[in-house]
């Protein structure tokens, strides 16, 4: 199937932490579905011959001067909408109901009771029913034709539809957690309302992307740099699938990374796949631009910037070897794109880490990019990495910096201590993995710290090193809280790590959830 013929649905982003939530349960509903800013060109929009619209929730008031609007073509296109919070007053606003500033603002779990039992969107569901309430407005008359779905206590319109048209709005929002039968309302919009098939699988993805690659790319040359996580792995395969022998892939061995990596990526990909890939040991380079650094953006900085020129000279040397390299593939994945067109909207936000700085590639470099996953979420991008046949370790590899072990090295960062936390991290991994909790948790690993502590180990006084370790969960790394890992786990890995690591003697637990604190230590 061509992207033409692909069913899509629009959902306009109005502006709600929310709304990459909604994308991610339409596509989890098997439905292709792309987040848009409301007020982008509606050539945009339409080229994508939309099924239905959904609407963001938000965080305006739809009576305030200047706020976000409902663009004209969604109604003239006569397909369905579901308008969610904000997005349901939206359409109470713009079809003639009244929105008003609730007595109170209504937040956190509620109980709605569902007043009509027949329309498609909540009839099997149970009333009352849990679901998620944030809003400072509600509806208070409804648009002339419509009907009203479900009430709570503090909202006389809940949910309210005009069935016959295929219009729909939800006070509550559908999309989290926290509404269980939420899933459930957003697939009977998708299939009973739209009338989708559900013909977005990770199947279809990979059969159109190969497909689309290799017609972009010709005859030309690929490079790719891979990471050893699983963008840029998926990314590889994908592109190596279409064009075979035209794509190298370039591994830079930064020496900061953990034990054996290198190694299995030289194995997975060389070996296992049959790609052509170079990989280059730098890692005297990158250690010598560390001396001496311990602050942590300027360790971010100077790896960077070795990395661009380590990936250049190679890109160069390749050049002279294969002819002239036309492409650059790159694991760009949807979340960047949408923030990085929020942020060109907003202004930037403040720095707090330059997160995206290694592995981001020289901008004077005259490629152009190949970016097959920019429309994938990460759980899509596993899922393809998976029907591709790669391995588990990398379909669900936890993600690593760029800049490694040297974030990870608090302070200087030096061959040996990189070895010291190596051997914690290893300990820390094996352990984990046969706890069975690896899948669990969002992101592991050891930080070695730059104090010394007083111990003793037999008859002797020592003063050796401190690791922390941290264990996350998290759904999308923007927050996090620390995992509640077993107590006897922990006591088993802090017992490997003090025997078998020398020179540690001390093994401390983060407990610090995200904010206030990051994930990373530094
Ligand atoms: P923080 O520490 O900001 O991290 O809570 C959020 C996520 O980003 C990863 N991280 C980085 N990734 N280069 C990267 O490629 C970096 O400099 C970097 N710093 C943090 C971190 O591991 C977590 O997944």
């Amino acid at each position: 199937m061509d992207e033409s013929q692909r069913e899509t649905i629009v959902i306009l982003d109005f502006g709600s932490q929310y709304s990459q939530l909604i994308a991610r349960r339409v596509r989890e509903a098997q439905v292709y579905c792309e987040l848009i800013p409301w007020d982008a060109p509606a050539e945009r929009v339409l080229s994508l011959s939309p099924r239905g619209f959904i609407l963001s929730g938000g965080p305006a008031s739809v009576y305030e001067p200047g706020a976000p609007t409902l663009p004209a073509y969604v109604l003239e296109s006569k397909v369905p909408v579901l308008g969610i919070c904000y997005g349901m007053q939206l359409l109470a606003h713009a079809l003639g109901g009244r929105v008003a500033p609730a007595t109170e603002r209504e937040y956190g779990l509620a109980e709605v009771t569902i007043s009509d039992a027949r329309s498609p969107l909540l009839s099997h569901l149970p009333s009352p029913l849990s679901v998620w309430m944030s809003h400072g407005d509600r509806v208070e008359a409804l648009p002339p034709g419509w009907q009203v779905l479900a009430t709570s206590p503090n909202s006389p319109v809940a949910a309210m539809g005009d069935p016959a048209r295929g219009l729909y709005g939800l006070q509550f929002h559908p999309e989290v957690v926290h509404t269980p039968r939420g899933k459930e309302i957003i697939r009977r919009f998708l299939y009973d309302v739209c009338g989708c098939q559900g013909d977005w699988t990770p199947g279809s993805f990979i059969e159109e992307s190969v497909a689309a690659i290799r017609k972009r790319v010709g005859n030309d040359h690929v490079l790719c740099a891979l990471s050893g996580g699983v963008d840029s792995a998926v990314t590889a395969t994908l592109v190596h699938r279409a064009v075979e022998d035209q794509l190298t892939c370039v591994f830079v061995d930064t020496g900061l990374l953990r034990r054996g990596e290198a190694e299995q990526v030289v194995e997975t990909f060389q070996r296992a796949l049959g790609m052509r890939l170079v990989a280059i040991n730098a890692a005297q380079e990158f250690l010598g631009d560390l001396a001496g650094v311990t602050d942590p953006e300027e360790k971010r900085r100077r790896i960077g910037e070795r990395f661009v020129r380590v990936f250049e000279r190679e890109a160069t040397r390749l050049a002279a070897q294969h002819g002239e390299i036309r492409f650059l593939a790159q694991g760009t994945l949807y979340p960047d794109v949408i923030e990085s067109a929020r942020r060109q909207e907003h202004g930037a936000a403040r720095t707090i880490k330059t997160h995206h700085n290694v592995g981001g590639l020289p901008e004077q470099m005259r490629f152009q990019l190949l970016e097959p996953l920019r429309m994938l979420f990460k759980d899509e991008v596993r899922a393809v990495g998976q029907l591709l046949g790669l391995p588990e370790e990398i379909v669900w590899r936890h993600p690593f910096p760029g800049p490694g072990l040297a974030i990870r090295v608090i302070g200087e960062v030096t061959e040996e201590r990189l070895e010291t936390l190596r051997a914690a991290a290893a300990i820390l991994l094996e352990e984990l993995r046969a706890a069975g909790l690896y899948r669990q948790t969002a992101q592991v690993f050891a930080v070695l710290l730059p104090v010394r502590s007083v111990g003793v180990m037999g008859d002797g006084r020592t003063y050796g090193h401190v690791v922390a370790l941290r264990a996350v969960t998290s759904e999308d790394f923007m927050t996090a809280d620390w995992a509640r890992l077993p107590y006897d786990l922990l006591a088993r890995i802090s017992n490997r790590i003090v025997n078998e690591v020398p020179g540690v003697n001390r093994v401390v637990y983060d407990i610090s959830s995200k904010p206030p604190a990051t994930i990373e230590w530094e």
